[in-house]
């Protein structure tokens, strides 16, 4: 009879986790390398070592949590990442870390061990909003990014990466890092509207959009807001307004296309004074890589216009592109049977967001699972997923590991 996970027991777990960092509208502020995210570590380290795993933290403060499996082949991953975005929801990443965290509590109570070791592994900076880009650590161990790259990456401060790792105390070393491995499982809320609609709980998850991060600098003149006639100035805001209106059309204008302005810097940012300088990021995103090329080109043409009308020079530099992925059909079949063998409705559908297992499929044969969020949001405070499917999502990742891990 194939065990069920602890339903309060998991419950407890996101609650628990979810304190830290908790904040007055009721999400979670756990920014990456910060001090919440050294507690949630911390909770996280000991939780791992009473349920007997050995923990180790690689040269990115990748935590990784092993158990021991009858054999010493390759491991089965099972991972996602407890940092969150500002204001973001209890869900985003430590639902996945958790639940990895449940399938082996319920192995450990089942006296069920698998053939294959399973590995937990809580990526460091898959949000990349402190530390752009997104997915940094899981891209640095599977060779997108290189040590000396993510280290000097700062935050809006100027601090560090590889500072901030050191102080946190969570500088592990490279032998640490996760792999080899024979297959990676990611649960996660699917934060889109899509199994809502379909009124199911579950997703099998068959790909990751491509997505693309652009740096706009807009440098105008500052001047003083009373005397300077309206055709001789060079307004960095108002350069900006058009351009963030030129996302907007550009990917109302395709269908699967979806464009963010999410940051915005403004200087002087004085009541009285034109901006000379304008800092904003854009986000762009589609299934298909040609179309995706298509929208920065139509970007560019937009900021090309823009620096003829307003006489504003538009810098745009493009800094990470995560390319459109197809996760491994072998370990998509196997989250689809265990769906099955649970009798949970289900569907195939793709990934909006990004995750670590994009990266994951580059090194290893990877999929994704996907329980339904409340309203289809995420990313704020109101992200919540029902107890059922939370509990639902858990056991197909047990089902999926009792297949994977027995290969
Ligand atoms: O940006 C993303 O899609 C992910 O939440 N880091
Ligand atoms: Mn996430
Ligand atoms: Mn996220």
């Amino acid at each position: 009879m194939t065990p069920r996970i602890d339903r309060d027991r998991l419950l407890g777990s996101l609650r628990d986790l979810a304190a830290i960092g908790a904040t007055a509208g009721g999400g979670v502020t756990r920014l990456a390398l910060s001090d919440e995210d050294r507690a949630g570590r911390d909770l996280l380290r000991g939780w791992l070592e009473e349920a007997g795993l050995a923990v180790r933290v690689d040269d990115f403060g990748n935590m990784i949590g092993r158990r021991k499996g009858s054999t010493s082949e390759p491991s089965l991953l099972l991972a996602s990442h407890c940092d969150t975005v500002w204001q973001g929801g209890k869900y985003d990443g430590a639902y996945g870390v958790l639940g990895a965290l449940e399938v082996v509590r319920t192995l450990n109570d089942a006296g069920n061990t698998t053939r294959r070791p399973v590995e937990v592994v809580n990526w460091t900076n898959e949000e990349g909003v402190r530390f752009e880009p997104a997915m940094l650590c899981s891209g640095a161990v599977t060779g997108r990014f290189d040590k000396s790259y993510v280290y000097d990456r700062t935050d809006r401060d100027g601090r560090r990466f590889g500072d901030e790792l050191q102080r946190i105390g969570y500088a592990g070393e490279e032998r640490h890092r996760p792999g080899p491995a024979s297959a990676y499982l990611e649960l996660h809320i699917e934060q889109g509207p899509v199994l809502e609609d379909a009124d199911l709980p579950l997703g099998v998850v068959e790909g990751i959009v491509g997505i693309t991060w652009i740096d706009v600098t807009l440098t105008g003149r500052a001047d003083h807001a009373g005397p300077s006639p309206m055709p001789l100035r060079h307004d960095a805001l108002a350069a900006a307004a058009r351009l963030i209106s030129g996302v907007e059309e550009l990917s109302r204008g395709v269908s699967g296309a979806v464009g963010t302005v999410g940051r915005l810097g403004v200087e002087p940012n004085a009541i009285n004074t034109i901006p000379g300088r304008v800092v904003m990021s854009v986000d762009l995103r589609h299934p298909d890589r040609h179309a995706l090329e298509s929208l920065v080109a139509g970007l560019e043409k937009r900021a090309w216009q823009i620096e003829q009308v307003t006489g504003v020079e538009i810098a745009l530099n493009r800094f990470w592109t995560s390319e459109q992925t197809l996760f491994d059909p072998a370990v998509v079949g196997a989250v689809d049977a265990a769906c099955e063998s649970l009798g949970l409705g289900h569907q195939h559908l793709w990934s909006g967001a990004g995750h670590d297992a994009k990266y994951a499929q580059d090194a290893w044969p990877s999929a994704m699972i996907f329980v339904r969020s409340r309203g289809g949001v995420s990313h704020c405070e109101e992200e919540e997923s029902a107890p059922d499917d939370l509990e639902a999502g858990v056991n197909v990742l047990l089902r999926a590991t009792l297949d994977l891990a027995n290969r």
